[in-house]
């Protein structure tokens, strides 16, 4: 099947090289656009594959400033940290559509969650069931809880640990026993690695049901992956959506399912645009030198440039010529290399290029410390001349008066 969240390119207007510098004075350069139309436009058609009696879910680590656009069509928000979970609470996503998961939780977390209003927790560990429990009791709410089982990482608890928690729990107070977690990995290609994957959570559920452990909520993750680089093959990541989206819908008929997902909704939703600075020659290399680098930029599995990601030059003007250039970012380090191979028609210095597909797990997990650098701007537009806000801001643009 063809699906549209898995395109570079989903954006429907071009973008000019008189766009960008526009948008060069109100925000600086590098920056970071995030389209919440697109992350929505992404949502809506996964929850079509996924069917209606399947609840789709935002993991909010994918990219947390499309949570308040994706607000209008995601019920569930899964929420790991109290980073995001006062992020979310502040932009837009009301107490009732956040999950609290994560692997690391304080008393005071826990408690701010509740306070909130939050009553769905997704515990990592028998300990942390315990905290929330306690938590809940002292407040007399109920909250519902789904057990972490662990894929065989450091995640989440063995299948005996859920068993015996279940045996017991089902008639403690404070704690409604909804039903299992799932979450094995991130960026699926191949359909072999899903089914891998899933392994764990048959045999586990196989287990409960050996010993008369019912419960009629799961929710999972998938990972599913998107194509990230000019080479790769989209063809595998279709058929591992496919049968992903298989997997969930059958396992639908049996249990209420939430299915969690970030990549998918996220990762075509944005762009990195940046300018180059600096044009060198080395042997028989033509090197470009881009504002910005692999501080603010992470694909996932690319070393050093190895593999080379969609990106686009935008050019002042046409040119003739096409030349392969290796692209390199503004740190001083040797490894700060977006692409070993960009062939592209000749590019100048002064030129925009644009990264794209970097709407999921590239700012938030790349390494904005080093050199203490500016953090590039954000700006999340809604489409149809929405207003385009200004989220986070490096210091060019506070220099420029715009906070
Ligand atoms: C528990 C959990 N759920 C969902 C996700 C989202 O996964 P993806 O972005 O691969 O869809 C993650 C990502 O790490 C996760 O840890």
């Amino acid at each position: 099947m063809k699906y549209n969240f898995l395109r570079h390119d989903r954006h429907d207007d071009a973008v000019t090289y008189q766009m960008i510098n526009e948008l060069e004075n109100i925000c600086s350069i590098p920056l970071y656009i995030y389209r919440g139309d697109d992350a929505c436009r992404n949502a809506v058609e996964i929850q079509g594959y996924l069917g209606e009696d399947v609840r789709l879910c935002y993991a909010v680590k994918a990219n947390c400033y499309l949570a308040e656009s994706l607000a209008d069509v995601i019920e569930d928000f899964e929420v790991s940290s109290r980073g995001e979970l006062e992020y979310c609470l502040g932009n837009g996503v009301p107490a009732e559509k956040i999950s609290y998961s994560g692997v690391w939780k304080t008393d005071l977390e826990v408690k701010m969650a509740l306070d909130a209003g939050v009553k769905r927790f997704i515990p990592d560990s028998l300990k942390q069931l315990q905290m929330i429990q306690n938590l809940a009791e002292k407040k007399g709410e109920t909250v519902d809880v789904w057990l972490r089982l662990s894929s065989g990482n450091q995640f989440g608890m063995n299948i005996r640990e859920i068993a015996q928690i279940f045996a017991k729990k089902q008639t403690d107070f404070n704690i409604n026993m909804a039903g299992i977690h799932y979450y094995a990995g991130t960026q699926r290609q191949f359909v072999y690695q899903v089914e891998k994957d899933f392994q764990p959570l048959a045999e586990g559920l196989a287990y409960l049901k050996e010993r008369g452990i019912s419960f009629s909520k799961i929710r999972l993750g998938g990972g599913m992956g998107v194509p990230l680089y000019q080479n790769d093959s989209v063809r595998t990541y279709e058929e591992t959506a496919d049968y992903l989206f298989g997997f969930v819908r059958k396992l639908s008929e049996h249990y209420r399912i939430t299915y969690e997902c970030g990549r998918a909704i996220a990762s075509n939703a944005g762009r990195y645009i940046t300018k180059v600075f600096e044009k060198k020659q080395r042997e028989n290399r033509e090197i470009l030198l881009v504002q910005g680098g692999s501080h603010h930029l992470k694909y996932h599995g690319n070393i050093v440039g190895q593999k080379t990601p969609f990106i686009e030059c935008v050019a002042r003007e046409e040119r003739q010529g096409e030349q392969t250039y290796m692209v390199c970012g503004s740190l001083c380090s040797a490894g700060d290399i977006l692409a070993m191979k960009f062939l592209h028609s000749c590019v100048e210095i002064g030129d925009y290029m644009i990264f794209y597909h970097v709407g999921a797990y590239s700012l938030q997990e790349a390494a904005i410390l080093f050199l203490k650098m500016e953090m590039p701007d954000i700006l999340v537009y809604n489409g149809n001349n929405s207003e385009r806000k200004l989220l986070e801001l490096g210091w060019i643009s506070r220099e420029k008066g715009n906070i």
